[in-house]
């Protein structure tokens, strides 16, 4: 099993070093943002101290290089995930707004009456925006139902498919139990029936690799922030077979070829896409974030966390009222949970005094509440810096708070 000195990488990340309410600072919000490592810091540094001028707009050496820098971070992505060229690669400002861009522009292809099929565990980044292209057409939402453990009825998704559906758009990782969904074959069967795919990776993009030629999903959006990088960056994958024919989606600068009261011509890809002067101090400081995950290994970080998963849970069951939402096999390091009759704000916020960051609510997935028949629950979730150390305090700290919850 790949490996990594923990404690040498957590010299990486100074917050890791902060108190709360004078305890050692426990992170576990992973999952909603992963903080970020000095080398990403000192990328983002470099932008400002060295290089910031604005990107595709200068002939002046100081633009052109910090162009460049954007382009390699270009070039780095489509490398990493292993898409077929560069015009694939949209960069945007997280997960929402790539989804929003599809459901907006590919969406303009839809007619009244036709179909797209979500699941019930989908974010609402991946339910809103397809509900606004509802207020502008009749478009009919299937969801394919979730079982008991979290995993997907596939049976149900084979049945939603019919001859006025026009797309199927999904997490690849349930950002609230964690479940990994057969992307692949989810894929191949869509495209049996000549139905693109669109995925929603900002769950899955910081725990495992990411190939989108071998998952040959048409739409793949990731965020940078939970991958240990900056916030305000995202990507876009979406073949050139799509993006080509697609609209766009935001108009303004350096979107356009030619531009006249008459007619406005649209630049080439990626660019189409791109519209007013990206984020490009974080798109550059990106790529130190994807050299910095390479060099810990995305295996090693993986195997890490599920160590972490394994032994939290197992210690979390011993726990008298322990309720643990999401168990489907071969799960992702997130672990929401409930406490007893307990309120999941109450948990959080004991926890919180304790020095243990968690999320508590309903995690942006208000559908799969209702599915469960909760409100919310407290969640846990961890990264490649968390240590058994942490785990453990979690896990004394659960038993502290348990009687305060009315527990035990
Ligand atoms: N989508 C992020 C989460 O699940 C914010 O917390």
């Amino acid at each position: 099993m790949p490996t990594y000195d923990v404690e040498r990488l957590r010299r990486d990340y100074p917050i890791l070093e902060r108190q709360v309410y004078g305890k050692p600072l426990i992170y576990l919000d992973n999952t909603a943002t992963s903080q970020t490592p000095r080398q990403v810091v000192e990328a983002v540094e470099n932008m400002y101290y060295a290089h910031k001028a604005n990107v595709h707009r200068g002939v002046f050496s100081l633009s052109q290089e910090a162009t460049a820098m954007q382009e390699a971070t270009r070039e780095k992505v489509r490398d990493y995930i292993n898409a077929a060229s560069t015009s694939e690669i949209i960069f945007t400002r997280g997960t929402t707004e790539g989804i929003n861009l599809v459901a907006s522009s590919f969406g303009s292809f839809f007619e009244n009456g036709d179909e797209i099929i979500l699941t019930a565990m989908e974010h609402h980044a991946d339910i809103v925006p397809w509900q606004l292209l509802g207020m502008r057409k009749r478009i009919n939402i299937r969801v394919v139902p979730v079982h008991k453990d979290g995993t997907l009825d596939l049976d149900a998704y084979r049945s939603l498919f019919n001859e006025r559906t026009r797309l199927v758009a999904f997490t690849h990782v349930s950002n609230v139990l964690g479940t990994v969904n057969p992307v692949k074959e989810m894929t191949a069967y869509a495209h049996s029936l000549d139905v693109p795919v669109l995925c929603d990776g900002a769950q899955a993009a910081p725990h495992m690799a990411i190939d989108v030629a071998d998952l040959d999903v048409d739409f793949y959006a990731f965020s940078s922030h939970k991958m240990y990088g900056p916030a305000g960056v995202g990507v876009l994958y979406g073949k050139e077979s799509f993006l080509e024919k697609m609209p766009p989606y935001q108009g303004g600068g350096e979107m356009i070829s030619h531009v006249s009261f008459k007619k406005t011509t649209f630049a080439d890809l990626p660019f189409k896409f791109e519209a007013g002067t990206p984020d490009f101090v974080d798109i550059a400081a990106f790529s130190a974030c994807i050299d910095y995950i390479r060099s810990v290994g995305i295996d090693a970080i993986a195997a890490h966390e599920h160590e972490l998963l394994e032994w939290t849970t197992a210690e979390m069951m011993k726990i008298p009222g322990m309720r643990i939402f999401g168990t489907a096999p071969g799960k992702c390091a997130v672990i929401s949970f409930l406490m007893g009759d307990a309120h999941h704000y109450d948990t959080g916020m004991l926890l919180d005094k304790l020095g243990i960051a968690v999320r508590t609510g309903h995690h942006c997935a208000q559908p799969l509440m209702e599915t469960l028949g909760i409100e919310g629950t407290v969640r846990a979730s961890f990264a490649l810096y968390n240590t058994r150390a942490e785990a453990e305090a979690f896990i004394a700290a659960l038993h502290r708070i348990a009687p305060l919850l009315g527990i035990e």
